[in-house]
């Protein structure tokens, strides 16, 4: 889907440096930021204390970060995106907001392990990531092998990645990934609106969208072995 840049967004961007301390990475070439480049956050002095750090990955315009970040502040939540032109309203939300326990990084996945140290993480939240259907763009997929080898390492033993989708077929390849790669799964729903797991639910701008459209919503926790 083509988006029209959003006026002024680098001026945009730069009144929000508050609440981003990461805002772009220094070299378009991953693999060689992965391989070269360690700028580590420290998360105390971020968050001003040392409570359990939470991320949220391709939070798109920060409605589930928000709503998470009031909901818990006993959390530190990190919401990561890549594409400024849709972070940038999460950001402004959340200045608005002023919740001194979220912070964004506007990165792409594949670089977090340039910015957080093994193990620094409690829990990821993936919602309504892109099903990429395409044989050709698995690796793309944020469970695909390489992306659960990240997660692997920015959580200890027992940390957990809790997914949320509306793609059955992305939902299988999921579950099959977590097994194959060191996660345990477990509370497991098919739907997750009728299910027990719906009290506690913080809908997402794509979990309403599809919802609305009367598709279930599947979720799964996985957890690190
Ligand atoms: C389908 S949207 C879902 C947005 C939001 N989580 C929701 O549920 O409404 C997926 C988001 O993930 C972001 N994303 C996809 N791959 C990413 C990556 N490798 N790194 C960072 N963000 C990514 C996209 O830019 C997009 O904003």
């Amino acid at each position: 889907m083509r988006m029209h840049r959003k006026n002024n967004l680098e001026e945009r961007l730069l009144r929000c440096t508050d609440v981003a301390p990461v805002m772009g990475v220094p070299d378009r070439n991953l693999k060689r930021l992965l391989e070269n480049y360690r700028e580590y956050l420290d998360l105390a002095a971020i968050f001003g204390n040392e409570n359990p750090v939470f991320l949220e990955l391709g939070c798109g315009c920060g409605g589930f970060c928000i709503e998470y970040a009031r909901r818990h502040p006993e959390i530190n939540l990190l919401a990561v995106e890549r594409m400024s032109n849709v972070i940038i309203t999460a950001l402004e939300n959340a200045k608005k907001a002023a919740l001194p326990n979220l912070r964004f990084l506007n990165i792409p996945v594949e670089v977090l392990q340039c910015y957080l140290k093994s193990g620094a993480i409690g829990r990821i939240f993936l919602n309504f990531s892109t099903p990429l259907p395409e044989k050709t763009r698995e690796r793309q997929r944020l469970t695909s092998p390489r992306f659960l080898n990240i997660y692997r390492d920015l959580l200890p033993v027992g940390g957990e990645v809790w997914q949320k989708t509306d793609n059955q077929a992305f939902f299988e390849y999921s579950l099959e990934q977590f097994s194959l790669h060191g996660f345990r799964l477990k509370n497991i729903s098919l739907d997750l609106h009728k299910s027990a797991f719906a009290a506690e639910n913080i809908v997402t701008e794509y979990e309403r969208r599809f919802s609305d459209m009367g598709m279930p919503i599947y979720r799964l926790e996985a957890v690190k072995e």
